[in-house]
């Protein structure tokens, strides 16, 4: 007699490299990144009824990894993810992720997920939509310092979500930029490859930073920075990796995901511990001002946070259905009489025999 097949609980939904790259194509990126965009925003909105905590990192000398628990009451998530940035020197990216949410009511998986895609693209709607609240008006030039994996995504974010047309791009590997300006050239922008950081922010409204480096590096020094400029730091999220000359920060009005993490974590890291932020989740709910004139420096100090991913999963997750890009994963082991884990095994090694 074989034993009932797994209940449908047991088999989780998983979304493969391959079904995410099919999702993202079938979808196109800039529909996609704005359909996120609008799930983090959502979330946002709803922040203080989240568990909220700084992720758990695990350092090493080249690199760190951390998990990013949080949970809404009715569904929990978590991602994994690493930052090595000496990997690219050596054929493997800096940053790899995956991901999954469960239901809080049984504790049962419900998604599981490749995020290392996933990530690029919901820390890319995260930071295009915290420029719709802070970017000058009418910005169509960005600087984007640092051309590796995360960039086209941020590019192609900003035009959707924020109408930049103009990218000024800079890294210290010209081969970086080489790839930007491949990818990027039939996607309408108007791109120019730049030799420095300073001549990359020449006439540019939002600056991005989005550089690998396992120290305190100043990309941006304070006499580069003009007035109304919006800078978009997302490279600097490590205890010891920074990306901004610290009289920046005390110029400018900086703005942050979940501030015990990001002092931790962030440009502010190189600030006392009362240095006064504003939180996005106050500027989204109108609780507190974003912008409040042209001539405001405003700085995101975007380490990346735990809801970003949740929100990123609960968008992933309702295009399973319509979509049909997953696998049904034999994840949960699952007896037919719960408490018989033993039974169950004992059972598959007499069919199996
Ligand atoms: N805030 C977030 O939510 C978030 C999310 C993902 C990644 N990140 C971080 O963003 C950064 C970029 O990630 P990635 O996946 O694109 O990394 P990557 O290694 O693919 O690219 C980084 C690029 O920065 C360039 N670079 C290094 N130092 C530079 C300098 N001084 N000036 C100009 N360019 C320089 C490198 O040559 C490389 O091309 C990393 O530090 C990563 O940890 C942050």
């Amino acid at each position: 007699m074989s034993a009932p097949a797994p209940s449908k609980l047991a088999y989780v939904p998983f979304v493969s490299v391959a079904n995410m790259m099919r999702l993202i194509n079938r979808t196109g990126l800039s529909k996609m990144l704005t359909g996120i965009a609008a799930y983090i925003e959502e979330d946002f909105r709803r922040w203080e009824l989240f568990d909220k905590a700084p992720r758990v990192a695990s350092h090493s000398d080249v690199g760190v990894i951390e998990l990013m628990p949080t949970s809404d009451g009715q569904v929990y998530g978590f991602k994994y993810v690493n930052g090595h940035p000496k990997n690219t020197a050596e054929g493997l990216q800096t940053v790899t992720a995956f991901g999954l949410l469960a239901n809080v009511q049984t504790g049962y998986p419900v998604l599981l997920s490749e995020m290392t895609l996933l990530t690029a693209l919901r820390t890319a709607a995260t930071s295009a939509l915290v420029a719709k609240y802070l970017a000058p008006e009418g910005a169509d030039t960005m600087a984007l310092i640092g051309n590796g994996a995360q960039s086209e995504f941020q590019a192609t974010a900003f035009r959707a979500i924020c109408g930049i047309t103009k990218l000024r791009l800079y890294d210290i590997d010209p081969a970086a930029t080489q790839k930007v300006l491949r990818n990027l050239s039939d996607q309408g922008f108007e791109l120019t490859a730049c030799s420095s950081a300073q001549e990359a922010i020449e006439g540019a409204q939002i600056i991005t930073t989005c550089t690998a480096d396992k120290q305190y590096a100043t990309i941006l020094t304070d006499n580069m920075v003009g007035a109304g400029v919006h800078i978009n730091a997302i490279g600097g999220d490590c205890p010891g990796k920074t990306e901004l000359h610290k009289d920046i920060l005390s110029r400018a009005d900086v703005f942050v995901e979940y501030p015990p993490q990001t002092r931790i974590e962030g440009e502010i890291q190189q600030m006392p511990a009362d240095f006064p932020v504003t939180e996005m989740w106050e500027v989204i709910t109108g609780k507190a001002k974003g912008r409040r004139d042209a001539r405001q420096i405003t700085l995101f100090d975007g380490v990346g946070f735990a809801t970003e991913d949740f929100s990123a999963l609960r968008y992933l997750r309702d295009q399973l259905e319509s979509t049909g890009l997953y696998d049904a994963l034999d994840m949960i082991a699952d007896p037919d009489d719960p408490r018989d884990l033993f039974g169950m095994v004992r059972r598959a090694g007499i069919e199996g025999a």
